[in-house]
């Protein structure tokens, strides 16, 4: 055997595999196998750290301070202000889905929520358990935080800044339809008549 035809049938005995790999196993697709999620935080670690700080750059961006003194009113004002704005509605947007993946309710050990079963407040496991009981409840209430974040984006977009207090308001009560229903549901009556004081407060001021 001549070096070049040595070569070639070395080279077709590797194309041969090849070839018959190819078309052996067409079907499978690298998408088929989605990557395993590895939660970092807890529930109550999500909200301290993420939602609840970045949710403070919306409702601190439109503000109304009544005093002695007069009415003082913040808003965003320069592009920055608002990109601070639209951040914090995209992170919180984007949130839900990191609330919808199963995590702990608190880090191991976590002794800061109630501890005492059947209180206005609920404790840890008594959360987890209504959690497990009705995912899809706890997935709606996700889902509604992020629709208000997106609502909210059109106003940003607009520089809207007095749709400010409304988006503001859309997203708190987005909050508080989950806490309502797994955090403190015993304090239901009085949170609903502080909402509704809230909103004649609205209503006066303008
Ligand atoms: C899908 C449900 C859900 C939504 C939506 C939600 N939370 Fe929570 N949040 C919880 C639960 C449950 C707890 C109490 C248990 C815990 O802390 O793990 C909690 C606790 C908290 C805490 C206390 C954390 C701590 O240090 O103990 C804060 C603050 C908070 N949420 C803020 C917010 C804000 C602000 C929003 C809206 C922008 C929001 N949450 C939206 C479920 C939710």
């Amino acid at each position: 055997m001549s070096r070049a035809s040595a070569l070639v049938a070395a080279g077709s005995l590797l194309l041969v595999p090849l070839l018959f790999h190819g078309c052996e196993q067409p079907e499978v697709t690298p998408a088929a196998e989605a990557p395993s999620l590895t939660p970092v935080l807890s529930v109550k670690e999500l909200m301290e750290h993420i939602v609840d700080p970045t949710a403070d750059w919306i409702f601190d961006a439109a503000v109304v301070d009544v005093s002695e003194k007069g009415t003082v009113e913040t808003l965003p004002l320069t592009d920055e202000d608002w990109t601070r704005v639209e951040r914090g509605a995209l992170i919180l947007a984007e949130s839900a889905n990191l609330l919808k993946m199963p995590r702990a309710m608190v880090p191991p050990g976590d002794k800061s929520l109630s501890q005492e079963p059947g209180g206005p407040e609920l404790t840890p496991a008594e959360i987890e358990a209504r959690v497990r009981k009705d995912p899809a409840l706890w997935a709606k209430h996700a889902d509604g935080l992020r629709e208000a974040a997106i609502d909210s984006l059109k106003i940003i977009k607009a520089r809207d800044a007095q749709g400010l207090f409304d988006v503001g308001d859309k997203i708190d009560k987005a909050c508080e339809s989950c806490h309502l229903e797994y955090w403190y549901p015993g304090d239901k009556k009085a949170v609903l008549e502080d909402q509704k004081k809230r909103v004649t407060f609205d209503k006066l001021k303008k």
